[in-house]
């Protein structure tokens, strides 16, 4: 079987680079090509600092070193997919190859590999240690005329860093990346890689892995990233204080007598994902109406009419790429009716259970089960479970069909973020300082439901904030956003002024 090729391309002369099959200007003369080597200015940089992360990312290597001693480790960053000609979709390098380099190239491959010498700390303990290395792509070769010809060359994806740049910045030894098939090859004893991101990497690995290994690694890296560091919880912070101004940006769109598009909401929110961060952290939900009964309502392709609620559930991405993750649920006219207020009420009291059951030693459950007891007891108290006490309804979960989703998960690259990591110390597991979850109850009444009320169907409401667990609690990052009812209405009324 033959190896996927890698996109980025090996170095070869002018004459072989292939053009674009409609492309307009076919031939380069021998005068061009040598004209287009020549004139070009030394940009190489030696004032580049370390990137803010590299500390961290090491200590984060050296977590992962001690957990597999003799292993060669690898954590592709993932390659760009085509979208058409030479146009790619928006790339996005896996989260851990992110979380243990800072670097986001797209190809990059971090490579541990065992120590051959035993290295010994300043206390002499043995230390069994690896090697870090980055591949990653290299400036492209203005001498074959790879940095024009090439469709991903420099001249038209923009200036990359050199390798001896990279090593700067991330703090670590940077190798070509069109060197690393060969170097895996070339590697000895056990391998592990983290699939899924890189193709030719795994088919060079192939009859040297195995899935139960790898998935055994992928675990791993995931349960790796569960408690976050002080660079991580800042970045987390920012999100959250970049998200609230999003949400001030959509409420000064959003007419009080007039309908608004909710592609508008959705625009309006991501021109300050773009400006202050690098993107929104997924799709946003903007919902107004019966559409915020749908759970990942992103088409977006409606409009939020004065009396509705809108639901707006959106998250800033750091340029680091660590993303917030906020809901809230307004009355696009500025007041709740009395029903919007008694459901929106119900959900903020399950919040608060949940935002108070947030607390080092307390299990990762104990906020999902305070939050749905509430939501369960309010349900079951405007009669819509018959005669059963909300004892029963609990037991039986059908307070399920309104509540819909769990309460919450871990939140920080991703944002569901771990999700791969061990049940034991995720899900069934205990909250340690340092852990970031969110807490996101909701109750979701469908447009069809026979079975509630005729005014009640077609209201969805959820409130989801960013929450620390802190030393002796928690913390709320996304607390500046208010969300008691009143306090909605006032900051709606304020924004509007
Ligand atoms: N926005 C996705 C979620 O709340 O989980
Ligand atoms: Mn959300
Ligand atoms: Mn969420």
């Amino acid at each position: 079987m033959t190896e996927p090729t890698r996109p980025t391309s090996e170095a070869k002369p002018a004459d072989t680079i292939k053009y674009r099959k409609n492309g307009l200007t076919r031939g380069v003369t021998d005068e061009l090509a040598e004209n287009m080597k020549q004139g070009w200015a030394d940009t190489e940089r030696a004032d580049l600092a370390p990137i803010p992360q590299a500390a961290h990312t090491a200590r984060r290597r050296a977590e992962l070193s001690a957990a597999y001693p003799g292993e060669t480790l690898v954590i592709p960053a993932g390659n760009p997919k085509v979208r058409a000609n030479d146009t790619d979709y928006p790339f996005r390098p896996s989260s851990d190859y992110v979380y243990l380099t800072g670097d986001q190239s797209q190809d990059g491959v971090l490579v541990l590999a065992p120590a051959a010498d035993t290295r010994h700390d300043a206390t002499g303990h043995h230390d069994p240690g690896h090697h870090a290395t980055v591949y990653l792509r290299d400036r492209s070769d203005r001498g074959n005329g790879e940095f024009w010809l090439d469709n991903h060359g420099e001249l038209w994806d923009g200036r990359r860093n050199s390798l001896t740049e990279n090593e700067r910045l991330l703090g670590l030894p940077c190798r070509d990346v069109r060197t690393v098939l060969d170097g895996l090859r070339a590697a000895t004893g056990p391998i592990r890689v983290l699939r899924g991101h890189d193709a030719a990497v795994e088919e060079v690995l192939r009859d040297r892995t195995t899935a139960d290994r790898d998935e055994e690694f992928r675990v791993f890296l995931s349960g790796l990233r569960l408690v976050k560091d002080e660079f991580e919880i800042a970045e987390l912070r920012f999100a959250c204080e970049a998200t609230a101004r999003g949400f001030e940006d959509v409420v000064r769109v959003l007419g009080t007598d007039t309908e608004t598009a909710e592609r508008l909401i959705e625009g309006t929110f991501f021109v300050r994902a773009r400006v202050e961060g690098n993107d929104v952290g997924y799709g946003t939900i903007a919902a107004a109406g019966p559409h915020a009964t749908t759970m990942h309502w992103v088409r977006n392709d409606g409009r939020a009419k004065p009396g509705e609620l809108l639901l707006l559930d959106a998250g800033v991405e750091t340029n680091r790429l660590y993303t917030a993750d906020v809901t809230r649920t307004l009355p696009v006219n500025g007041r709740f009716d009395a029903l919007q207020r008694k459901i929106y009420d119900a959900v903020y009291a399950a919040q608060e259970a949940g935002i108070a059951a947030v607390r080092p030693g307390g299990m990762f459950r104990d906020f999902h089960h305070a939050a749905q007891r509430v939501l369960a007891e309010h349900l079951t108290s405007w009669g819509l479970f018959g005669d059963l006490s909300a004892d029963k309804v609990y037991e039986l979960g059908l307070h399920r069909r309104f509540t819909l989703a769990g309460t919450g998960h871990m939140l920080g690259i991703d944002v569901h973020d771990c999700a791969h990591s061990r049940t034991e110390e995720h899900v069934d597991g205990p909250l340690r300082p340092g852990m970031v979850l969110t807490v996101e109850p909701g109750i979701y009444f469908q447009e069809d439901d026979l079975t509630v009320p005729a005014e009640y169907r077609g209201i969805g409401v959820r409130i989801e904030d960013d929450i620390l667990v802190t030393e002796d609690g928690n913390e709320n990052l996304s607390a500046a956003l208010p969300r008691r009812a009143d306090d909605v209405e006032a900051w709606l009324a304020g924004l509007r002024a």
